[in-house]
């Protein structure tokens, strides 16, 4: 089965040619799109899947596939991806799951998990996300999993809102979590 880490709802495992249709009727959904540049068809998601796959080889991470538990069903992505921003190399954090998964707190269980991996396991000193300000489910989850409003940065022609966490405000967020 193969699965890299787990939570109490999720299996995490990697990303592979075989998901090519569960991720097109992912990318090809408008509301899921609404805040990235355009849909994706067939040739743009196995591009992304071997865009995936190389960050695995050069970096040892990148987004991950997301299946419930019990059904052994895929919902989405979350992962972690080397990204250029205003010039210095950041880890972003990316979540993306099919509508029919959202609001029941899938993507802040599967976010936190992998803040946990990347800034514990793996001792990044601090994770980012950028997100459309329109966005309010996303900035939500940022929220949840204990990131900050950090600054604006221009991309894909708009502004957008850049979330960052560091490995000491993770680790002392969750520790005081766990006290309460
Ligand atoms: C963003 C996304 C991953 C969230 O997934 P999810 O599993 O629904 O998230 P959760 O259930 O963990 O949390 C969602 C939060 O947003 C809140 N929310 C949902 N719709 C909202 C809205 N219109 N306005 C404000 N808050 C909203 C929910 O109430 C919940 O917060 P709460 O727990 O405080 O009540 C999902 O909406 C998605 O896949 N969107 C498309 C892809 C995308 O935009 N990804 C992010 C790119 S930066």
């Amino acid at each position: 089965m193969n699965s890299l880490f787990q939570t109490e709802r999720l299996y995490f495992r990697h990303m592979k040619h075989d998901d090519m249709d569960c991720l097109l009727s992912l990318f090809q959904d408008e509301k899921v799109m609404a805040y990235y540049p355009s849909k994706k068809n067939r040739r743009d998601t196995l591009e992304w899947i071997e865009w995936t796959l190389k960050n695995y080889r050069s970096y040892g991470i990148g987004l991950w596939i997301l299946e419930l538990k019990e059904e052994r069903e895929f919902i989405g992505q979350c992962g972690l991806v080397p990204k250029k921003i205003d010039g210095k190399v950041e880890i972003e954090i990316g979540y993306l799951l099919a509508q029919k998964y959202w609001n029941k707190g899938l993507a802040t269980e599967a976010a936190s998990a992998c803040l946990r991996y990347g800034l514990h396991d793996l001792s990044f000193n601090r994770i980012v996300s950028l997100i459309d300000q329109s966005n309010l489910p996303s900035i939500r989850v940022a929220e949840k999993i204990g990131m900050t409003f950090e600054k604006n940065v221009s991309k894909w022609e708009k502004t957008l809102r850049m979330y960052s966490i560091s490995k000491n405000h993770f680790l002392f967020y969750n520790e005081k979590k766990e006290r309460q």
